[in-house]
């Protein structure tokens, strides 16, 4: 039977490449995001090299309401969604002080209010078929506290501990959840979190077709946490034997060299 998979924040990065992963498998896909033309011309690329149907959901996740009208659309359609993945999200570089509160929460809304609600509404029928799973994106700084990224940082800490969580709770289902969590990666993010200081980067980023390609097989592999490329995987590792003070001070530093600090 042919799965279909559900992917947000399918118009650009990481979810873009995760798109054209899932279509190699000849799933069939539904894509969701604000950005209609950019998932249209995706869509339109991968029907015609994978003969897979595409179908498309504009979508704004800053919105309360999304999450169940998109439910709400698949269900009025007969559509069935076997795999989601909750990719779509954006950090905002600065300090907390001063970045301004609507967007702040916009990021809470994005990255776990909408990520937990479309897990609740799509996993007990995951559970009913006794198959399928979820693929949440967390971040390498869901492991740290993260000076000038710190309302991202906190929702990605909590994508990890939710999804782990949910995870424990699943052995049996024949559905896996899995938190992937990538480093500094090649995509729209930076662009994003920092609007008008935009500047070149000092930070080498993995590219996001390799990031991608990583969750997708440990996905597969019904890997609970799935951690690309191994500098990544030392930091978390290392993270546990340093005193609390430290990575924070570190992630600090780190966020000023992104900032292209010393140029
Ligand atoms: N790049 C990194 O260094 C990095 C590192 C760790 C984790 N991540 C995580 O990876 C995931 C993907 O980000 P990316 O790096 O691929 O960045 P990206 O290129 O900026 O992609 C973000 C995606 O999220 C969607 N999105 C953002 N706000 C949305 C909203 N309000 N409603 C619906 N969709 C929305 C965007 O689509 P529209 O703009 O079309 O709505 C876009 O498709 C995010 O969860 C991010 O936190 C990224």
């Amino acid at each position: 039977m042919t799965e279909t998979v559900l992917i947000t924040g399918a118009s650009s990065g990481i979810g873009l490449e995760l798109a054209k992963c899932f279509a190699a498998d000849k799933s069939n896909l539904i894509l969701v995001a604000r950005n209609t033309a950019a998932l249209e011309a995706l869509a339109g690329q991968l029907r015609l090299q994978h003969k897979i149907d595409v179908y498309v959901i504009t979508a704004d996740l800053a919105r309360l309401e999304s999450a169940q009208a998109i439910f709400d659309e698949l269900k009025g359609r007969g559509m069935i969604v076997d795999v989601l993945i909750n990719n779509a999200g954006f950090g905002l570089h600065g300090a907390f002080a001063e970045l301004p509160m609507d967007r702040q929460l916009e990021i809470i809304q994005v990255n776990i209010t909408a990520l937990v609600a479309l897990t609740r509404l799509f996993l007990p029928g995951m559970i009913e078929r006794m198959r399928g799973g979820v693929l949440n994106v967390g971040s390498v700084a869901g492991f740290l506290p993260g000076p000038h990224l710190g309302v991202y940082s906190a929702t990605k800490a909590f994508v990890q501990s939710f999804t782990e969580a949910v995870a424990e709770e699943l052995p049996g289902t024949g559905v896996t959840v899995t938190a992937f969590c990538p480093g500094a990666t090649d995509t729209n993010f930076s662009k994003v979190a920092r609007g008008e200081k935009q500047r070149i980067h000092k930070v080498a980023k993995m590219p996001a077709d390799v990031a991608a390609r990583v969750a997708h097989q440990d996905f597969r592999a019904g890997k609970v946490i799935s951690v690309p490329g191994f500098s990544n995987r030392l930091v978390i590792f290392a993270i546990r034997f340093l005193p609390r003070w430290l990575p924070r001070r570190l992630f600090k530093y780190y966020n000023r060299m992104d900032e292209g600090a010393g140029k």
